[in-house]
């Protein structure tokens, strides 16, 4: 990763429009030299938030059971060949993006990468498709939302990662509610989300992981976070996960949200069930060794807790 100013400069702009959030009406995709810069860069971090949600997949038993997919508005396709890495039985990648600079490389790092996957463009018509979103959200006005409404209905599962901020995930929340699919993760359950009472206003469904390890050490990863000022020590992201076929969906579990306060003798934590949201505490004395992991880093996922009070009394 040996930018020149003009390439750091790129970047910074298309970081700038992505935070903006705005939608896309004149691509930014000026050539397919932009897509690769892209895809070395900001796409990586990209792959570390698919690389999260696949490991939760894994922990939950649960892949696509299709043989096709789907990657809408597919950029440089780096979710395609997350999940083409992670779930062999896919066999036949559809990528579909508003840019043919998008397309073009996304196919040929897919094909240059899994030569067996036959790459498609456009969208399946008259199959079952898992669908990949990835990065979408913030961009789409409501055209695009109505056609993306209809891309999801044609879908048999979706698979869905976007930035971890407020709107965003705000955002993938009212998709979520106005889906009602049964859903794989993160929610432990098919209620209303507990994020949309009042109360919980301040609060978002947000989720960390960490870049692997060596990027800590590389000098290149430190100069990206310097140019694009960019703090890559913990990745913020959300993400939802549907099955229209999904059955015997595990029960009892909570979902603990966001990051954890570690304090001297307690932990704070706040977890999602189907009862809504709960501010919970742990005490060291109860758990010590849960403490010192939450206190190294650990983030726990699925949880299996009895509560006394706020007080976890029991966890699994
Ligand atoms: C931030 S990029 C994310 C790219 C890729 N999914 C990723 O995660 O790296 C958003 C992508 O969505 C595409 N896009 C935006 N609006 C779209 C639409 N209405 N239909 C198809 N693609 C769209 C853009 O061209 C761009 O490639």
């Amino acid at each position: 990763m040996k930018l020149s100013g003009h390439q750091w400069q790129k970047l910074r702009e298309l970081r700038q429009f992505f935070l903006s959030a705005q939608p896309n009406h004149a691509s930014y995709w000026d050539s397919e030299q932009t897509v690769e810069l892209y895809d070395q860069t900001l796409a990586v971090r990209i792959g570390w938030r698919w690389d999260a949600v696949i490991s939760q997949l894994r922990s939950l038993h649960w892949q696509p059971r299709e043989k096709l997919f789907l990657d809408w508005g597919c950029g440089s396709g780096v979710a395609s060949r997350k999940v083409l890495e992670a779930f062999p039985n896919l066999k036949c990648a559809y990528l579909a993006d508003l840019s043919p600079h998008a397309e073009h490389y996304a196919a040929k790092t897919v094909r240059t990468k899994f030569p067996s996957v036959s790459v498609r463009s456009g969208i399946p018509e008259g199959e079952p498709f898992c669908l990949l979103l990835s990065h979408v959200l913030g961009e789409l006005d409501d055209r695009s939302e109505g056609l993306l409404a209809t891309v999801i209905g044609r879908a048999s599962s979706v698979i869905w990662v976007e930035g971890g901020s407020a709107t965003l995930s705000k955002k993938l929340v009212l998709w979520r509610e106005r889906l009602d699919w049964p859903v794989i993760a993160p929610c432990t359950h098919r209620q209303h989300c507990g994020m949309l009472t009042p109360e919980n206003h301040l609060h978002w469904c947000h989720f960390f992981t960490r870049p692997p390890g060596e990027t800590f050490m590389s000098a290149e990863w430190a100069e990206f976070a310097k140019q694009l000022e960019i703090d890559h020590r913990t990745v913020a992201f959300s993400y939802l996960v549907l099955d229209r076929a999904a059955t015997n969906q595990p029960v009892g579990l909570a979902r603990s949200i966001g990051s954890t306060r570690v304090y001297k003798a307690s932990a704070k934590l706040q977890l999602c069930d189907e009862h809504g949201l709960h501010d919970v505490e742990l005490m060291k004395r109860d758990f010590p060794e849960v403490w010192r992991a939450l206190k190294k880093g650990w983030s726990p996922d699925l949880l299996n807790v009895e509560m006394n009070g706020n007080r976890i009394s029991k966890l699994e």
